[in-house]
Parts: structure tokens; sequence; C-alpha cells
């Protein structure tokens, strides 16, 4: 344990405690209302170059060759999802869903493009659970039955309708080609093959397209996908009744039927994206823009933002400050699991969690010399899920348009179930939802009624795209990664407000707290002993992971120069490219 830390905990206890309810006092008259605080900095700046980042070399690629074409922020972002789909088909694809935080320079315009997924229509509260009304192991991480309503084939159609200037035909061909003849495995598609393979296996189309002689396939094995190549194909020139409506629909309805699975022709008709407005909130004159419900990240983000406002943490050393964020992190997860859901289904209280009056007493109930037990808070009536696996990309223009999207399957190769003739593999993203009222899911989150199963619904996400901006620079960032990625992309924004660059931004060490399990997690070497023994003597539990984890994707503009810089993070095998 640091001297630092020694002295204030064992001598200096009683007077700190007092010395910080008059801090909180002091700080009693400040408004920590996100809204009214926003900072109003000049949103655009001229900047003479693009970029793109992107998990997967062959989609950033695919984005710098569109802008090269002519096309925008937004074309480039079909380019990118499309290929993404293709290319790394444990992340994201269209079989799933997602959020696009969209800026539009010329109108200084910000939009989030929802294309979750929805529940089918006969889904309800119960869906996953036995007679007993006990959750069926893995009934909502694999095969038909885990599957929610697509999204992102609509995403493509609405961004090429609505925002982007080149056609679908010409933003689709990359991933088309990419699918009609197939690309290379590499190691970490093995290792994904070998997370999922029992599950793969089990799935007849799945084993033929993904595993080679169904096991997983060596390195340099092609992955070829002819039939994804066609609906992709089907998409470009017939848009959304192309996939949602029509033959295609109706056989991938029959299959996920015969299957276990509860689709219908309707619920595929149905599905719509919705225009919603983002999230915005502040941190020291900081702006950030990030997904809104039905993901959480914006509105986690802005609390833990608004509780760290009360504390000077860059003047703290470095276990006080990573215990006053794991305690603003506690709090803001435990509102998470008991509040938030899909706000068209549900009253999520969003003014009440950024109030003054809220924010303050979780402010007050941070005690700088001790970790704040989760059992000790107010527990949380009912259960919530979220996925390991997604994707992120970062674009921006030569215009100054901006993309920020997160994307997911949810867990590795998501449900593992193609829909025969399709190729389309099916997202698994119905684990999302609250399986039952107590029972964590697959990573351990707790939820609530909030986020109960139902018609129709769009299952909470964590997926946080955001974009951030100082009075001298802006940030694109996000990344894949579960329930940790609200964290990581906290951790992101404090490296970019301490004005580092989009390389040191994506590969800073990471560590995670989400209220339940009552655990700080970090990142190998990420914390050192005197770090970890600091920590533990102020009460908390610590673990260090086997695995680095995230994939964070960022772009950084400088406004003054209109300059960009680009990273990919080292963790993953993505590429960020910069058009001079
Ligand atoms: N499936 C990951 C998320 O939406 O948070």
């Amino acid at each position: 344990m640091s001297k630092t830390i020694l002295n204030r905990v064992i001598l200096n206890k009683t007077a700190l405690n007092k010395l910080f309810l008059f801090f909180i006092l002091l700080n009693s008259a400040q408004s920590f209302s996100q809204t009214a605080e926003t900072p109003k900095h000049l949103s655009q700046t001229a900047n003479q170059q693009a970029a793109v980042a992107s998990a997967h070399p062959l989609a950033t690629q695919a984005g710098i060759d569109i802008i090269n074409q002519g096309g925008n922020a937004f074309d480039a972002a079909i380019a990118v999802t499309a290929t993404l789909a293709v290319v790394e088909p444990y992340s994201s694809g269209i079989g799933g869903g997602g959020f696009y935080l969209l800026h539009q320079s010329k109108s200084d315009r910000y939009v989030m493009i929802d294309a979750r997924e929805t529940a089918p229509s006969s889904a309800d509260k119960d869906l996953y659970l036995d007679e007993k009304g006990n959750v069926i192991d893995g009934a909502s991480i694999t095969g038909a039955k885990s599957a929610g309503i697509p999204g992102i084939p609509a995403a493509l159609v609405h961004l090429a309708e609505r925002y982007g200037k080149l056609t679908l035909k010409q933003t689709l061909a990359s991933a088309i080609n990419h699918a009609f003849n197939g690309f290379p495995v590499d190691e970490y598609y093995q290792r994904m093959v070998r997370f999922r393979l029992n599950a793969l296996q089990k799935n007849k189309a799945a084993s033929d397209i993904f595993l080679q002689t169904g096991d997983t396939p060596e390195l340099g094995y092609h992955i070829v996908q002819k039939n994804l190549a066609k609906t992709l194909q089907k998409i470009s020139t017939q848009g959304f009744s192309g996939f949602y409506k029509g033959e295609l629909a109706s056989t991938m309805v029959a299959d996920v039927r015969q299957n276990g699975g509860i689709w219908s022709v309707k619920d595929l008709a149905d599905y719509k994206i919705i225009e919603r407005t983002p999230d915005v909130s502040s941190y020291r004159g900081m702006k950030l823009i990030a997904a809104s419900l039905p993901s959480s990240g914006g509105l986690v983000l802005s609390e833990i933002l608004a509780i760290l406002s009360a504390f000077d943490i860059e003047k703290m050393d470095e276990a006080q400050r990573i215990h006053i964020i794991v305690e603003a992190m506690r709090r803001a997860y435990r509102d998470r699991a008991e509040y938030m859901g899909d706000p068209d289904f549900i009253e999520v209280p969003s003014e009440f969690l950024t109030s003054d009056a809220h924010i303050k007493s979780l402010i007050s109930s941070v005690d700088q010399n001790a970790s704040t037990p989760s059992a000790s808070l107010k527990a949380v009536a009912q259960p919530s899920g979220q996925g390991s696996d997604t994707t992120h990309f970062s674009i921006i223009d030569k215009q100054g348009n901006i993309v920020s999207a997160t994307l997911s399957i949810n867990y590795p190769f998501g449900s593992c179930f193609v829909a025969k003739g399709s190729g389309v593999l099916l997202n698994d993203e119905m684990d999302d939802f609250a399986a039952k009222p107590g029972v964590p899911n697959v990573y351990g989150l707790v939820g609530s009624r909030a986020n109960a199963i139902e018609p129709g619904k769009r299952m909470l996400s964590s997926m946080t795209p955001s974009i951030v901006e100082t009075s001298e620079r802006i940030a694109v960032i996000g990344t894949p990664g579960g329930s940790r990625i609200i964290t990581m992309v906290l951790l992101g924004i404090l490296e970019f407000y301490a004005d580092k660059s989009a390389d040191e931004i994506v590969n800073a060490g990471r560590y995670h707290h989400q209220y339940l399990p009552d655990v700080i997690s970090y990142e190998p070497d990420v914390f050192d002993e005197s770090l970890v023994n600091a920590l533990q003597e102020l009460g908390h539990k610590t673990k260090a992971l086997e695995r680095t984890y995230g994939n964070m994707q960022v772009i950084v503009l400088d406004k003054k120069t209109g300059r960009l810089d680009a990273a990919s993070d080292d963790r993953g095998l993505g590429k960020a490219k910069v058009l001079p």
C-alpha cells in the first residue's frame, strides 16, 4: 500500500471524513444537471483529412475505398458494417443489431440510429424458463430461439436512403466480394471458433460455413459465404424488402421455427429503425455525446461523470483515484440494473437519475477511505444480460461528418445458428434481456423487470458508441466488451481528457466494476502489487483477469489544425487509417 494511502486510512480517517463532508457542502451549490451544464463547444472544424478505424483491416480498407470513391462517412459506415459482417462473423453481422451515432457536419446535428434487435411478437417474460420457473441453461445463448429480429439490414438501407451519397450496390460491393471469394482464417478467428465449437457443430449450416470438416479451420483456410453474398446482393438491389419480406424472409422464418425458434414473417416485416436523440452530458468542460436508451451506455456514463465531477481525481494518487472511479461505477451500474430498459416500453426515470438531488445523494454515499459493499446499497428488485463479443468502428470524413458505431450479434458467433439458405448467422441478443428476476446472466449482470422480455421490445444494451469534445479536440470512441464496454469507454474518455493521443487512449490499461459481482477486475499486469494492496486496504476485492479485453477504435480530431490521429486497439487485429 502506498504511503499516502496508509496515512489517510490509519492516521487521519476521521479528519478526512470531516473534510469530505465539508467538500460536499462546498459543492452543494454546484449543479450536477448534465444537460444544463453541457458546454457549447464549436462542434465542427474544417478538417482536411478522413479516417477509418475498425476491428478488421479489410473493413477499414472498405471504408477508405468508399471515401476515395466520393462517398461520405455514412456511406463508409455501410461498407464497414457489411464487411465486418463477413470477415468478423463472431462479432457482428446482418443477423444482428447495433447503434450508430452520427454527426452531420452541415447541420451540426447529432442523431442515434437505433438498429437494436427486437423480441419476436410471441416472446414473453418466461420464454427461457422451465415449468418450475428455472432458467433453462443456454436457451437464450445458443440456437434459433435465442435470436431477436435483426436490425442491421434495415440500418444499411436507412443509412443509404437518408444519409449516404452512393448506392447500396457501391457500398456493399466489397462485402459481397469478400463473402463470395472468402477470407483467410487467422488466430483470432480460431480462438473464437474454439470458444463456440460445440454450438457451431450443432447447426449444419453454421458448421458448413464456419468450420473445416466440422472442426476449427487451419490458419489461412478460406471462409467462403456464397449464400451471404447472395443475401447482401438482394439487400443492395431490393433494399428493406430484400431481407425483411418475400422469399428470403419466409425461408429464414421457416428454418428458425423448425429449430425451436419463434420468429414470424410479420415480425420481420414489422422491424423498424428508430432515430433517437443521443445522451448529452459533460465533465469539467468536456462534452460527451453517447448512445441513449435502449443502450444504457450514455446514461450510465452521465451518472459516473457527474459523480466524478465532485472529486479532484486528477490530483489524487493512483489508488485513491481508482477507488473513487470504482465507487462511481458501482453506483451507476446499480441504477442500470434497477431502472434501465427499452424506453418505448417502460418509464425510465432518466431525469431523476441525472438530477442534482440523486447525484448528490450518490456522492455523499461515497466514503473516500473505504469501499461501499454493493450488498449495502439498496437492493435491486431483480437480472439482465450482456454479451462479450461485438465490434466498434469510428469514421470521420473530409467534410467533418462522423460515425461512431457499435454493432453486435452478442456472444461469439451469436446463436451459432445460420438460417438455412440465407448465409445469415443469427444473433443471440435475447440473452441481453433479464431472463428471470434475481438471476444474473452469463456475465454476472443483474437487472430488473424494466428489462424483462416483452413482444417487440428492445433488450437493454451496454454498447456505447460515443463522441467526446473539449474546446480543442474531438474524439470518436467505442469498443466491444459486453458489460465492460461502458467502463472501457469511461477510461478512454478520461485518457482523452488528459490530452492523450489516440494510440495512448486505445492501449491504456483497463479495470472494471459493475456493482455485482462486487469485485474490481483488471487486465493482467495493469495493477501492481502495491496498488492491489492499497485497494484491498480500502476494502475492495480485486481480481486479476487472465487476458486483456476490449478492442477500442478511436479517431481524434485536432480542431485547430484539422489533423486526424487514429488508432486501433493493439489487443485486436484491427486497423486505423488516415487519408492525407
Ligand atoms: N450484446 C451486447 C450489448 O448489447 O451490450
